[in-house]
C-alpha cells in the first residue's frame, strides 16, 4: 500500500514511519512521497535525508482552502498514493480532500480524544489536571481531531510535568503507535463501522485492541 506523509513541524513522526520502514516494519506499506505545507521545515530535511521523493504546497500561495486541498490531491494521486498519514500538520482538510482518500486519511494527535482536541493539546491536558493523557490515531472526518478513533497510547501525567516534559513522553508512545497502526491498515486488518473501529489480528502489526501491545 503506497503511503503519504503530510507533515508541516519537526518531522518525528515521520521519522518514526521512515525507521519502521527501514526494519520492515511498515510492511505491506511504504512511504512514496512526504508533502509539506511550510517550505524549510524539519520534516522536509528528514525526508530528504532519507531520500524520499517530497513536495512543497505552501498553503499561502493559494486563495482559499479548496483550492489548496485540490492541489494536495492531485500531487498525491500522481504518485499513486493510497494512504494519508497526517503526521503533524495540515489538520484541517476540506470535503475536496477528504472525498478523493475515504476513510483512507488517518491523523495522530498528542491527547485521548475526545479529551482535548484542537492545538495545544498537553497544555490543555495539564490546566486540565487529569493524571494520564497520551495519544490517538483516527480516521479524519470533516471536523477537528473528531473520525473514528483506531488506536490509542496511554501515559501518566506527573505533578512535575510541564507541557514540554508531557509533550514528550506522548511523543514516545506516538513514535510506536502510528507505524503499527500503518502497517495494521496495510494488512486490511482495520475495518470502520459508524464510530466504531475494528482491528482484526492486530497483535502481529503490534497492536492489540487498538492498544500498543506491550500496554
Ligand atoms: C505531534 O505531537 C502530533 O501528535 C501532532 O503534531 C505533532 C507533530 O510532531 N499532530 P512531529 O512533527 O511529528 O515531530
Amino acid at each position: 500500500m503506497n503511503v503519504g506523509v503530510l507533515a508541516s513541524g519537526s518531522g518525528t513522526n515521520l521519522q518514526a514511519l521512515i525507521e519502521a520502514g527501514g526494519r520492515g516494519q511498515l510492511d505491506p506499506a511504504r512511504l512514496v512521497i512526504v508533502g509539506v505545507n511550510v517550505p524549510g521545515c524539519g520534516a522536509l530535511e528528514r525526508a530528504a535525508r532519507a531520500a524520499l521523493p517530497t513536495f512543497v504546497l505552501d498553503h499561502k500561495r493559494f486563495a482559499d482552502r479548496a483550492a489548496f486541498d485540490r492541489a494536495l490531491v492531485e500531487e498525491l494521486r500522481r504518485h499513486g498514493v493510497e494512504l494519508v498519514v497526517l503526521a503533524g500538520g495540515m489538520r484541517l482538510v476540506t470535503p475536496v480532500f477528504l472525498d478523493a482518500f475515504p476513510q483512507r486519511v488517518i491523523n495522530i494527535h498528542p491527547a485521548l480524544l475526545p479529551s482535548f482536541p484542537g492545538t495545544h493539546a498537553q497544555r490543555q491536558a495539564i490546566e486540565h489536571g487529569v493524571r494520564v493523557s497520551g495519544c490517538t490515531v483516527h480516521f479524519v472526518d470533516a471536523a477537528t481531531d473528531s473520525g473514528p478513533i483506531i488506536a490509542q497510547a496511554a501515559v501518566p501525567v506527573l505533578e512535575s510535568d510541564d507541557e514540554d516534559t508531557l509533550r514528550l513522553r506522548i511523543l514516545g508512545e506516538e513514535h510506536r503507535l502510528l507505524p503499527a497502526v500503518v502497517r495494521a491498515i496495510a494488512h486490511g486488518r482495520v475495518t470502520v463501522e459508524g464510530r466504531r473501529v475494528r482491528l482484526q489480528g492486530a497483535a502481529d502489526a503490534g497492536l492489540a485492541d487498538g492498544r500498543l501491545r506491550s500496554l
